[in-house]
């Protein structure tokens, strides 16, 4: 059967705007935050009567802890308000929840509720919803590097094993492809140091919708705008 490309397996989302939406309202910022949740549990309704299998989200960024304290402990306390409430629906629901990035900063109580969302959702076989949390995708890239290193060092691979496929089997997104789509909310047209290395022939759709303001209508045009894409991986046109 020929492949389906007018649907992305993989989608992944930096969800910008939420400050600039408060701002907006005159609102505090972590109003923005608030309602960016309810706007990323929409997405993923969508994402899911839409057939898409990956999706990555952006949540959090290794940047981002340089914030003013209020705001990261506002940002910390969503989290966690979001990671009980997806425990309690996780028996019901069929989402598979994978945490990505450097996770050592976040308290004991938040790693200990995401490693439980993790292993009570490893065997769901709907969405398998990437949420980056503390993440860079330098970072990433050189987590991948230590891991191969302590590999040869351990006398398990040699050198010369250390292809394309074997480095991308060692970062945080591991068995999974790349994703088709990038969206960026907000209008701002760059990659901020997200999924630096499964972003490489990804389309990427900017789109100037605050991210709590992201509804059914801006999936669609990003998706419209994505099937109008002719996606040749560095190929030329067959
Ligand atoms: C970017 O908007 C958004 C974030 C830094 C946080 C994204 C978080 C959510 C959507 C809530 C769900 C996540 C958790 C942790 C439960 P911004 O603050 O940079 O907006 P601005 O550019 O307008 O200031």
């Amino acid at each position: 059967m020929a492949e389906d490309f007018a649907t992305p397996k993989h989608i992944a989302v930096i969800m910008d705007g939420n400050g600039r939406w408060a701002k907006s309202k005159g609102l505090p910022r972590t109003a923005g935050h608030k309602k960016g949740a309810e706007a990323l549990q929409l997405f993923l309704t969508e994402a899911e009567r839409r057939n898409i299998k990956y999706v990555t989200v952006f949540a959090f960024s290794s940047e981002n802890w340089s914030r003013p304290e209020d705001e990261v402990s506002a940002l910390m306390k969503l989290l966690k308000q979001n990671l009980k409430q997806n425990l309690s629906k996780a028996e019901k629901n069929n989402v598979k929840y994978h945490f990505i990035g450097d996770l050592s900063p976040l308290s004991k109580d938040i790693v200990k509720m995401i490693k439980e969302l993790e292993e009570k959702t490893a065997l769901k076989d709907g969405l398998c919803l990437n949420i980056a949390l503390s993440y860079g995708g330098r970072e990433e890239i050189v987590f991948a590097a230590r891991k191969l290193a302590e590999k040869v060092k351990a006398g398990e691979i040699n050198p010369e094993d250390i292809s394309e496929e074997v480095f991308s089997q060692n970062l945080y997104t591991s068995g999974q492809p790349y994703p088709d789509l990038l969206i960026r909310t907000s209008g701002e047209e760059r990659i901020s140091n997200f999924l630096l290395w499964q972003l490489a022939y990804t389309e990427l759709v900017f789109i100037d919708t605050l991210w709590p303001d992201f509804r059914a209508e801006d999936f669609d045009r990003a998706l419209l705008e994505f099937q109008k894409r002719e996606r040749r991986f560095g190929a030329i046109k067959g």
